[in-house]
């Protein structure tokens, strides 16, 4: 089985979250889902379910996870195979730190690692407008090899729904991990 490292912070867009663990469980992904103490405030507030009852919620045989304090847990290491890893969303703070190489928690210290494995990386950044030090983590994260892609969906679909538009940005970034599209949205057809 492939898994996948899914970072939640406490950017706005839980539902981004929710939906790409969701998908990759339903198509049969491992995951192992790491959630900062302001992501799980910000789920619990925008989403209102209790964190501990979406947890309780995901299969057992297919989702690990941590506290971001863990750093003992095994995506700490390099050598724990996983496919590679999603921040999603991604706040301009923990995007700071990854660029930086300050791992103070569970999540940038599993960015960092797969990094360095030279696995792909995609972090669902979400802030509005940017300053210019959110502009320059962007360009250093993307020079030190992950894909920055913003929470920012399409509309040539004709979305009618919250679902559609959150769907589109959870394939986008999929893709990026998985190397092959979920199928989640109609691409781009005239
Ligand atoms: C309701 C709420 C929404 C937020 N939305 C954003 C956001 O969209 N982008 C962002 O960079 N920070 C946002 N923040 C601020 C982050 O939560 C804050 O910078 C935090 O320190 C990020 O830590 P983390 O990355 O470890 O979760 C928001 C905070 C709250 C309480």
């Amino acid at each position: 089985m492939e898994r996948v490292v899914v970072g939640i912070t406490g950017a706005s867009g839980s539902i981004y979250g929710k939906r790409c663990i969701e998908v990759l469980v339903s198509k049969g992904y491992g995951v192992e889902l790491v959630v900062s103490e302001v992501g799980k405030k910000v789920f619990e507030y925008e989403l209102q379910i209790p964190f501990n009852r979406f947890v309780s919620s995901l299969p057992e045989d297919l989702v690990n996870v941590y506290s971001p304090e863990d750093l003992f847990a095994p995506i700490s290491s390099g050598s724990y195979p996983v496919k590679g890893m999603v921040v999603i969303p991604c706040s301009a703070g923990t995007l700071g730190h990854i660029v930086s190489g300050s791992t103070v928690n569970l999540i940038h210290r599993a960015a960092d690692v797969n990094l360095k494995e030279k696995r792909p990386v995609v972090l669902v950044l979400r802030e509005t407008p940017l300053n210019r030090v959110h502009a320059e983590n962007i360009l250093k994260a993307i020079d030190v090899g992950a894909t920055v892609l913003p929470a920012s969906p399409a509309f040539y679909g004709r979305p009618k729904t919250v679902e559609e538009l959150v769907d589109f940005v959870v394939d986008r970034a999929l893709t990026h991990v998985l190397g092959r599209g979920l199928g989640l949205f109609r691409g781009w057809t005239l």
